[in-house]
């Protein structure tokens, strides 16, 4: 290396030319403690990864796509731990993950029953295959404001009236922790013949509770690994039951992962994998105990919990009986140097793994407990349970060109975009539903204004 250019570069002053360093470096300086993704939660004492793996497809360094050497035996390892015939690295997250799941599962204009909160990644999934959705809804059992459980009585209905469904997708847990039934969910889906695809971004490690979907009897799941394992961003894991999807998963993936994946990314999945094999099975276990102190806090000073099982490294505060909107309460835990992950008009969410410090939690729990009260909020309205006349597959919104006009004079056109707000996180209209009243009335009350529809 020439010793010039790379001195030159560290002691040059142009680094205050570059606006997304500038911004990362005065964040950084901050100290705040992350209760968000990814999972290392920043530290640097914790890998032997560095500058000098970040490489290319080299004869010793394997090739994603093309995979028989040191990625793949890094792969049918992590298929161990999760139970599966078959799983994939991704280095394009979830998201990449996600639409190597259904591409592997279904093909061009299948019927898939999916549950109404999926992530775009789904939403923009089923639009690129062409596929035909159809819809099971949340039940409000988790609390107001949040989105609820995806039942096995609803979606036997649903598959009774629809036969002919290729697949069942669903996401478990929600972003709020919420899980749904998967054990049960999947012995409907045996009992129709249907596989159960399971979007489980926010649970990778659920494995350490013996709750992973694969354990539960889905036949895949797509884990967002760099959210709670110690992982760079864009690792995750598409792990196949099936024996017969499992031989086209590489393939599905090569579809739109990029032909140049981070190895550190990948390194960093290899590497979680045996630590978790190690020892970060009991480390979850017992960070569990630490959150459920934290709940236990959390309501002593007047916060509300999402009801039924969630899980269990998860903590989402409901605000409104405290007095404070989601929004309002994660600016305090801010002035108090604590990042949330996410916050809306009713709750925080905080992401706590196993690399937060002891000062991250004695911040956070200190906080919790000076939480300042206010009277208690009105309770939210419930808008969710209702699914807007299709008139279109989301596909051929694609045949379309598209507008955004006001909210308030979209009544009766059709949606060319999801439009989804927060809470509860479900999509008021998807791609290709006509946009009613009631979609009017919801969108403009939860601050969306502007509406993307076919001209
Ligand atoms: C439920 C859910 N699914 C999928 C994704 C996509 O994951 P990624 O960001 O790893 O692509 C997310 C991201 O937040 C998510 O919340």
């Amino acid at each position: 290396m020439n010793q010039s250019v790379s001195q030159k570069m560290m002691e040059n002053d142009f680094y205050c030319d570059a606006p997304l360093y500038t911004a990362l470096k005065k964040y950084v300086d901050k100290d705040m403690s992350s209760f968000h993704t990814p999972g290392h939660k920043g530290r640097t004492d914790i890998f032997d990864i560095n500058l000098s793996f970040d490489l290319t497809e080299l004869p010793e360094t394997d090739s994603l796509f093309e995979c028989d050497g040191a990625i793949r035996a890094s792969e049918v390892k992590a298929a161990e731990l999760f139970g599966a015939k078959y799983t994939s690295v991704s280095a394009g997250g979830c998201t990449l993950a996600i639409q190597g799941m259904l591409a592997a599962f279904t093909k061009l204009g299948d019927k898939v029953l999916f549950s109404r909160n999926i992530h775009r990644s789904a939403v923009n999934a089923a639009i690129l295959f062409g596929l035909e959705p159809f819809w099971v809804m949340h039940r409000n059992d988790c609390g107001a404001g949040l989105p609820g459980r995806i039942y096995p009585e609803d979606v036997r209905a649903a598959l009774k009236q629809n036969p002919d469904a290729a697949a069942v997708y669903l996401t478990s847990p929600d972003y709020y922790g919420c899980m749904s039934d998967i054990g049960g969910i999947s012995a409907v889906c045996r009992e129709f013949r249907v596989p159960l695809l399971v979007d489980n971004a926010h649970g990778t490690h659920l494995v350490a509770f013996g709750k992973h979907p694969l354990h539960l009897g889905a036949s895949a799941s797509a884990c967002s690994a760099h959210k709670t394992l110690p992982v760079l961003t864009g690792g995750a894991w598409l792990n196949c039951a099936d024996e017969n999807a499992a031989k086209k998963i590489k393939s599905a993936m090569a579809l739109f992962g990029s032909t140049s994946p981070s190895y550190m990314t990948m390194t960093s999945l290899d590497v979680a994998r045996a630590w978790l094999q190690a020892e970060g099975m009991e480390e979850f276990r017992r960070l569990a105990c630490v959150v459920n102190e934290l709940k236990e806090l959390a309501v002593s000073v007047g916060f509300e919990l999402p009801l039924g099982e969630c899980d269990p490294i998860r903590l989402t505060l409901l605000t409104t009986n405290v007095g404070f909107n989601g929004n309002e309460a994660a600016e305090y835990f801010r002035r108090r140097g604590s990042e949330c992950e996410h916050s809306d008009s009713v709750s925080v969410i905080f992401i706590i793994t196993p690399f937060n410090s002891r000062r991250d939690i004695d911040r956070l729990r200190q906080a919790i407990a000076e939480f300042p009260r206010r009277q208690p909020l009105d309770p939210l309205e419930n808008t969710m349970i209702h699914l807007p006349e299709r008139a279109m597959s989301p596909r051929e919104v694609l045949r379309h060109g598209r507008e955004i006009i006001p909210t308030e004079r979209a009544e009766g056109r059709i949606a060319a975009e999801a439009a989804c707000p927060c809470p509860p996180g479900v999509p008021v209209v998807m791609p290709g539903e006509i946009i009613n009243a009631k979609c009017v009335k919801i969108l403009l009350s939860t601050g969306i204004n502007q509406a993307v529809v076919l001209q």
